[in-house]
Order: structure tokens, then sequence, then C-alpha cells
């Protein structure tokens, strides 16, 4: 779907523009068409978060309940739910760390724990110059290349602590891998 591929600051959360309201309103009427009448909260909200700098702004969140015939409270419900939503204001790249089970036992830890020194952060913060938020994640579906990591959409398997600094590096310079 082709919208506006320009995002904002990470965590703007300034009131809305005519344009933001006109954004909002043409995003959900094109994903109402591309489900044949129906809506996809979790597209909707992944375009908006791409949109927004990786966070969903409250009243972002306000104007689109309204779009969408629900009440904010729901909503907001709906995005605490999935941890890969997040309405805190978030860097412009996302590391989602998986810490479940399968890439628990085959190295998470310590794809972790060189992640936080390489970062110069703990989980759920982001670096101090806005480039990197650093979060653990459940299951990303991806255990037969444990342990594993998420990078915005790119995926990344059998990791060592070694590949950290080119992965990192490459996705500061604007490349996927
Ligand atoms: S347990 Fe890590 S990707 Fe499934």
């Amino acid at each position: 779907m082709e919208l506006n591929n320009v995002t904002r600051p990470a965590g703007q959360a300034q009131p809305l523009s005519d344009e933001d309201k006109r954004f909002l309103r043409e995003l959900v009427e094109t994903n109402r068409t591309e489900h044949h009448g129906r809506l996809s909260y979790m597209d909707i909200m992944f375009e908006l978060e791409h949109h927004y700098g990786n966070s969903l702004p409250g009243p972002v969140l306000g104007e689109v309940a309204r779009l969408l015939g629900t009440s904010p409270a729901q909503l907001n419900g709906f995005v605490t739910f999935y941890t890969m939503l997040s309405t805190e204001p978030r860097g412009r790249h996302v590391v989602r760390v998986c810490t479940s089970g399968p890439c628990h036992v085959t190295g998470a830890p310590s794809i972790v724990a060189e992640l936080k020194q390489l970062l110069g952060v703990e989980l759920g913060e982001t670096t101090s110059d806005g480039m990197f938020t650093l979060e653990a994640s459940s299951c990303l579906g991806i255990c037969g290349v444990s342990p594993a990591l998420m990078i915005d959409d790119d995926a990344y398997g059998n990791l060592t602590p070694e590949d950290l600094p080119r992965i990192l590096d490459a996705k500061r310079a604007g490349g996927a891998q």
C-alpha cells in the first residue's frame, strides 16, 4: 500500500494537523478497501508505526479509534496486548531479541548481553542518538534458526555475539544486512 513513506521523529505526540487527519482517514479507508469492507487493525497499526517513527502517539490512536468506530480504551487494549506495538517513543530501528525457550537455550542470553554492551542500553531503552531501541521478544516464529532477532522487518538467525557489530553497522548505514 502506497501512502506516505516519510516517517516522523520518534515519539511525536503533538495535536493532529489537518494533514495527519487526512492521512489517517485515507489509511483507514484504504485498509477497508483492501480487506473488502472489513478492517485489519494490525495492518493499520503497522502502517501507523511506520509513519510515526515506530510508536503510536495517543492523539493518533484517539483519532483512529474514532475512524474505526471503537473506543480509545478498546484500541489501547489491542495495542498493549501485542509487544511489537508501542505507544512509547522508540528509536529509528527496533531490535527485538527473542528470549523464548528455544532461543534461550541456544544462546539468547549472550546475544542480549552483547547487544546491551554494543548499544549501551538495557532492554526497553533507546540509544541516546535515537537510532536503536532494544527489546526482548517472545517467539519470532523462526525457532529453526535460533538464536534469532529482528530489526524492523528484517530477521537474523543462527546468531553469535560476533555477528552483531556487522548487523548493527549495516542498519546504521541504512542497509538490511
Ligand atoms: S523461540 Fe526464538 S524464534 Fe522461536
